[in-house]
C-alpha cells in the first residue's frame, strides 16, 4: 500500500503531519509513505506548483493523502503557475472526476453547528461533486469587452457523459448509504443551458434507478434550504462550482471547515481498491499558517476516507473516526471550535483515542 504524501501550503504540512502520525499509529503490514512537493512550496523549489516528479509519484502510488494550496505570495503570477493549479491538475490528471464530500454532525456533537440542536443532529449529508468539468476547466481570459473595458470570462459547459458518469456515482452512494436513497440534484436550471443538459442528463440516468428518489433544487434554494432543513437532504449531486460553495456553507452548519474531509476518485483500480486523492475540504488558511493553530481532525476523517476506500479496510477507517468523535465529545477543540487546542494537542489527542 503506497501512499503519496502531499502537504503543500500554509497549514497543509501542519495538518498533514497529524495524519500521518495517526496512519503509521495503526501499523498497517505494507503501508509505505512517501512525500511530494505541490503547490506554493513547489513552485518555489522547482518552478512548478505540479512538478512531474510529483505527478508520476501520484500515478504510482495507491492513493494520496494531500493538505492545502495557496500562497498568497503567489497569487499574482500567471494563472498556469498558481498553486491552485496543482490540485487542479491532479484532479484532472488522475481522472478523479467524483468528489465526496461528507457533512455530519457526530452524535452528541450537535452543540459545535450553530444551528438549533435538533437541527443540527439532523445534518447528515454527503455531497458528490463533479470535479473534472463546469467553468472550472472550459475556456478562459481576458479581452476587450464590448464597453471597452477589460473583460474576463470562463466558459461553463458539461457534456452529458460527464453528467451521467457524475449522476450514477450519486446513485451508488446513495444505495451504500442506506438511509440516504434521496438524492438531490442541484442546478441552475431556470438560468443556465449546461445545467438544462445537466438536470436532463440526471433524470436520463434515474431511469435504470427506480429506488432512489430523486428531485432537483435550484442552487440558490438549496443553499438556503441545507440551512434550514438540513433533514431533507441525504446525497447531493451538484457540478464542481456549485459543490464547492456548497460544501463550505454545510461545513458551517457542521460547526467548522476544519472537520471537513473528502475523498476524490475516478475509475482507476489499483491492486488494494480504488485509487483516490483525499484531501480536507478546507485550504492552506494563510491566516493561522506556521501558528500550530490549524484543526487537524478534516485531513485525519480524509485518512480515515482514504483506508475505506482506497484499501477496504473499514474498521480502521471506523476506529479514526471514532476516535474523533471521542476526542470532541472530551472537549478537544482547535480555536475553530472556540477551542484552545492546537494543531499537536489535537493530533496527540486523536492518537491517545485510536
Ligand atoms: P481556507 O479554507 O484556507 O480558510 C478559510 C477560513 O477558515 C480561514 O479563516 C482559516 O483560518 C479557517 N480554516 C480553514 N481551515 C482550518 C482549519 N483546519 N483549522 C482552523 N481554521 C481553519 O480558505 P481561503 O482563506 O479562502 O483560502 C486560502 C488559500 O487556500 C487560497 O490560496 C485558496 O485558493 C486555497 N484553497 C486551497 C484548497 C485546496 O488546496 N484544496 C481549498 C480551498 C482554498
Ligand atoms: C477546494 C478548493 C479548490 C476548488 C481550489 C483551491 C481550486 O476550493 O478544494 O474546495 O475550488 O475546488
Ligand atoms: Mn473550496
Amino acid at each position: 500500500m503506497k501512499i503519496a504524501v502531499l502537504p503543500g501550503d500554509g497549514i497543509g504540512p501542519e495538518v498533514t503531519a497529524e495524519a500521518v502520525k495517526v496512519l503509521e499509529a495503526l501499523e498497517l503490514p505494507g503501508l509505505i509513505l512517501f512525500d511530494g512537493d505541490v503547490g506554493g512550496a513547489a513552485y518555489k523549489a522547482h518552478g512548478h506548483p505540479l512538478p512531474p516528479e510529483t505527478l508520476t509519484l501520484a500515478r504510482e502510488c495507491d492513493a494520496v493523502l494531500f493538505g492545502a494550496v495557496g500562497d498568497p505570495d503567489c497569487d499574482n503570477l500567471e494563472r498556469h503557475l498558481r498553486p491552485e493549479q496543482a490540485i487542479l491538475g491532479l484532479r484532472k490528471e488522475l481522472g478523479l472526476f467524483a468528489n465526496l464530500r461528507p457533512a455530519k454532525v457526530f452524535a452528541g456533537l450537535e452543540h459545535l453547528s450553530p444551528l438549533a440542536p435538533e437541527k443540527a443532529a439532523a445534518i447528515d449529508m454527503m455531497f458528490v461533486r463533479e470535479l473534472n468539468g463546469d467553468v472550472y476547466f472550459g475556456d478562459k481570459g481576458t479581452r476587450q469587452g464590448k464597453d471597452g473595458s477589460r473583460e474576463g470570462w470562463d466558459m461553463m459547459s458539461y457534456t452529458e457523459k460527464e453528467v451521467t458518469r457524475i449522476a450514477q456515482v450519486a446513485f451508488r452512494t446513495a444505495r451504500a448509504g442506506n438511509d440516504k436513497t434521496r438524492v438531490t440534484s442541484v442546478d441552475k436550471a431556470n438560468v443556465l443551458e449546461t445545467s438544462q443538459v445537466w438536470r436532463d442528463a440526471v433524470n436520463a440516468a434515474a431511469g435504470a434507478h427506480p429506488d432512489i428518489e430523486l428531485d432537483h433544487m435550484y442552487v440558490d434554494n438549496a443553499a438556503m434550504q441545507i440551512i434550514s432543513h438540513p433533514e431533507r437532504f441525504g446525497v447531493i449531486l451538484t457540478g464542481n462550482l456549485f459543490g464547492d460553495i456548497l460544501s463550505d456553507l454545510a461545513s458551517a452548519a457542521v460547526g467548522s471547515i476544519g472537520l471537513l474531509a473528502s475523498a476524490s476518485m475516478g475509475e482507476r483500480q489499483t491492486a488494494h481498491g480504488l485509487f483516490g486523492l483525499y484531501e480536507p475540504i478546507h485550504g492552506s488558511a494563510p491566516d493561522i499558517a506556521g501558528q500550530g493553530k490549524a484543526n487537524p481532525m478534516a485531513t485525519i476523517l480524509s485518512a480515515a476516507m482514504m483506508l475505506r476506500h482506497s484499501f477496504g479496510l473499514n474498521a480502521e477507517a471506523e476506529r479514526i473516526e471514532a476516535a474523533v468523535a471521542a476526542a470532541l465529545g472530551d472537549g478537544i477543540r482547535g480555536g475553530d471550535l472556540g477551542g484552545s487546542h492546537g494543531t499537536e494537542a489535537i493530533g496527540q489527542a486523536v492518537l491517545e483515542r485510536l
